[in-house]
């Protein structure tokens, strides 16, 4: 039984004296290679992982009345499917958001019960809010027998993203959480949104996450300025190239030439996106061969630009990526997702993982006084009906 089941089965009779009648379970996300890259239509190699979301439904089609329950904010909201707007609770608004767009598309609501818990940390970069809105899609989906594609999911989620939250984010965290597959990773290219799947096998090595509990929100982190800045950065290069509409388009070469009619920020910004797309090819190569070593190196190279191009990191990411480097059994580490907090992405031989996570960890403390948390992950399966 998954652990958060018999949970939420509980609450469902406490609350409502009833039993949920489906589950649907959403996992969070890591991504390998390919940071910001997906709202500039270029490449990713994202994963879904084995710390999720769990939600518990019950429709009652004769009522209007639609009650939330957030078992790990113990928190909850309830309203009226006729009357969906924004409300004054943050955690409600992602899955209020994802009500409104099935509104949008002329899918009829129904009156309902949801429950909902798991363990995807909160603001820990591991996108636990597009496994709200792609979880609770899925669930809605399967009450009002819509039957959406993966696809119209991913999007309900960005339009969450998007319109209703005002994070102007691209398809990398819904479309991870939506698709993924156990051991595989996704090569997703952002702009005709084809995908492959990638096996995602590490050999010695592990995958572990250390959360520098620094919480980020992306409506007001800085992580809005990054697409108009990329936006600014075509602007400048359309003077000289009017048919390029995305970095993705643009060369190394043209980018060089560019660079004087360019701001130097927005020269880095343009720069970074165009080294990224180029290691997650880097990346899946190196991955085809088994070599263990280059996927550690473009890790690194990662950060460097995430640091000094891209302007997203932050001191303590930037502690916990440097405590790898003088360990042995550390090939790569770097800052995940949006950035400004959340986790490091660290591949690390497996013999010695635990305790060189113990290190690092001991001396972030040391240095920053907040403890941060270890997640030996396994990639897995996508947004599903239990
Ligand atoms: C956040 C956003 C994604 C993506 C990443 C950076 O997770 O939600 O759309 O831009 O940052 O790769």
């Amino acid at each position: 039984m998954d652990t958060f089941e018999e949970t939420i089965r509980l609450h469902f009779q406490k609350n409502f004296e009833k039993e949920p009648q489906f589950f649907v379970k959403a996992p969070g996300r890591i991504n390998l290679i390919g940071e910001h890259t997906d709202y500039n239509l270029g490449f990713a190699l994202p994963a879904a992982i084995d710390m999720h979301l769990l939600f518990g439904f019950r429709p009652n089609p004769i009522s209007s009345t639609f009650r939330l329950v957030a078992l790990d904010m113990e928190d909850d909201f309830q309203g009226n499917i006729n009357q969906i707007e924004k409300s004054h609770k943050n955690w409600a608004n992602y899955l209020l958001g994802v009500m409104k767009s099935f509104e949008n598309r002329g899918i009829r609501l129904q009156g309902f019960d949801c429950i909902f818990c798991g363990n995807i940390p909160v603001g820990g970069g591991l996108s636990s809010s597009a496994a709200m809105e792609c979880g609770f899609a899925k669930g809605l989906d399967q009450m009002l027998q819509s039957k959406l594609d993966k696809w119209e999911i991913v999007r309900i989620g960005q339009e969450t993203e998007n319109n209703f939250l005002g994070v102007q984010s691209g398809i990398l965290d819904q479309f991870s959480s939506t698709f993924g597959l156990v051991n595989q990773a996704m090569l997703l290219d952002c702009q005709d949104k084809n995908f492959e799947y990638v096996n995602a096998q590490f050999g010695d090595y592990e995958l572990v996450l250390i959360n520098s509990k620094v919480k980020h929100n992306h409506s007001d982190s800085g992580y809005n300025d990054r697409p108009k800045e990329c936006q600014e950065a075509i602007a400048a290069i359309q003077k000289r190239y009017p048919n390029i509409h995305s970095l993705r388009a643009v060369s190394q070469n043209v980018l060089a030439e560019c660079e004087t009619i360019m701001s130097n920020k927005h020269f880095r910004r343009a720069q970074f996106i165009l080294h990224e797309n180029a290691r997650v090819h880097a990346f899946c190569e190196a991955f085809q061969k088994n070599d263990f070593f280059s996927l550690g190196r473009i890790l690194y190279q990662s950060h460097f630009g995430l640091q000094y191009f891209y302007d997203v990191s932050c001191t303590e990411l930037d502690l916990l990526v440097d405590l790898t480097r003088n360990e042995n059994a550390v090939l790569g580490a770097r800052m995940m997702g949006g950035g400004f907090g959340g986790c490091t992405l660290n591949l690390i031989h497996k013999d010695h993982s635990k305790e060189v996570t113990e290190r690092i960890m001991k001396t972030y403390y040391q240095q920053t006084k907040v403890s941060p948390e270890a997640y030996f992950i396994s990639i897995e399966n996508g947004v599903g009906l239990l």
